[in-house]
Parts: structure tokens; sequence; C-alpha cells
């Protein structure tokens, strides 16, 4: 029985660590460059990467990140819930600008992306300032 009960600290103690590491991962810069970056890349950066940056958006680079677009920031680390880039991909009112414009993210990506901005949305830092 005492083996048991021991087993079973054991396993709780495994899980609330696990679950710590799963919040520290997403506040890596490995964690955007495997997870968030490859969705970013297929359906945001033909308009807000390189030469692109429509509504004065640039999302390849730390430095654009952190400029936001033309309505100022996109991105309020720590809170998805206030951040406009978050709030376009749910779709949600405001701000009128759901993206992908003509689509919607799997619940899936746009969970990684929330969980990202909830981490601190952390991004490797440019290798050449303002470039891609
Ligand atoms: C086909 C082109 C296109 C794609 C793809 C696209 N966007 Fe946009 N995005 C735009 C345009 C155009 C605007 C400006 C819209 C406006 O102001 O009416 C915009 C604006 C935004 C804004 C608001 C900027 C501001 O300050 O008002 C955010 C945030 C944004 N996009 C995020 C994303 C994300 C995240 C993705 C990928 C999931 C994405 N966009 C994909 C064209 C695109």
């Amino acid at each position: 029985m005492r083996i048991v009960w021991a087993g079973l600290a054991l396993l709780g103690i495994s899980l609330i660590s696990g679950g710590l590491k799963a919040q520290d991962e997403a506040a890596k810069p490995q964690f955007y460059i495997q997870r968030v970056k490859p969705i970013f890349e297929n359906n945001c950066f033909r308009c807000h990467g390189g030469m692109n940056h429509r509504g004065a958006l640039s999302m390849a680079t730390k430095a654009g990140m952190a400029k936001g677009g033309k309505d100022g920031a996109v991105v309020v680390p720590g809170d998805p819930g206030r951040s406009l880039l978050v709030r376009s991909l749910r779709h949600e009112q405001p701000p009128e600008k759901p993206m992908p414009p003509k689509s919607k993210l799997s619940d899936q990506d746009i969970a990684t992306i929330e969980r990202w901005v909830k981490a601190g949305a952390i991004m490797p830092d440019d290798t050449i300032p303002g470039r891609r």
C-alpha cells in the first residue's frame, strides 16, 4: 500500500512539473522557430513578411512584430485576449479584420499561437536588423 502511495505522489509531482515544463517550453525561442513560425510562414508572411507589410505590419522579424501595425501593437505579451493578432485569428469583434482575410486557421494552430503569446511572445533576436 505504501508503495502505491509513493507511486501516486511521484506521478503527481511529475504531472505538475510536466505542466510547468510545457509553459517553459513556450517561452523559448525554439518554440517560436519550431511551432509558431511555420504557421506564420504558411499563412501570414506572404502579406506580412519580406517586402510585404500589409496593414503596415511585418511579422517576420522581432523588430517588426514589436512595432505592430497601423493600429499599433498587435501582441501584448502574456495577454492573448488583448492581442490584436490573436483576436484577428479568432475572428473576434473588434477588430473586424479576420486574419488570414479569406480563411481561418485550425483551432490547434490558434491554440499554439495563444500559448506562445501567453508565455511572452518570445522570438529569437533578428540577425540582420529589420530583415528576416
Ligand atoms: C492576403 C493577404 C493577407 C494575409 C495572408 C494575412 N493578412 Fe493580415 N492584413 C492584411 C491586410 C490587407 C491588412 C490591413 C487590413 C485593414 O486595415 O483593413 C492586415 C492587417 C492585419 C493586422 C492588423 C494590423 C493593424 O495594425 O491594423 C493583423 C494583426 C494581421 N493582419 C495579422 C495577420 C496574421 C496573424 C496573418 C496570418 C495568420 C495574416 N494577417 C495574414 C492582409 C493579409
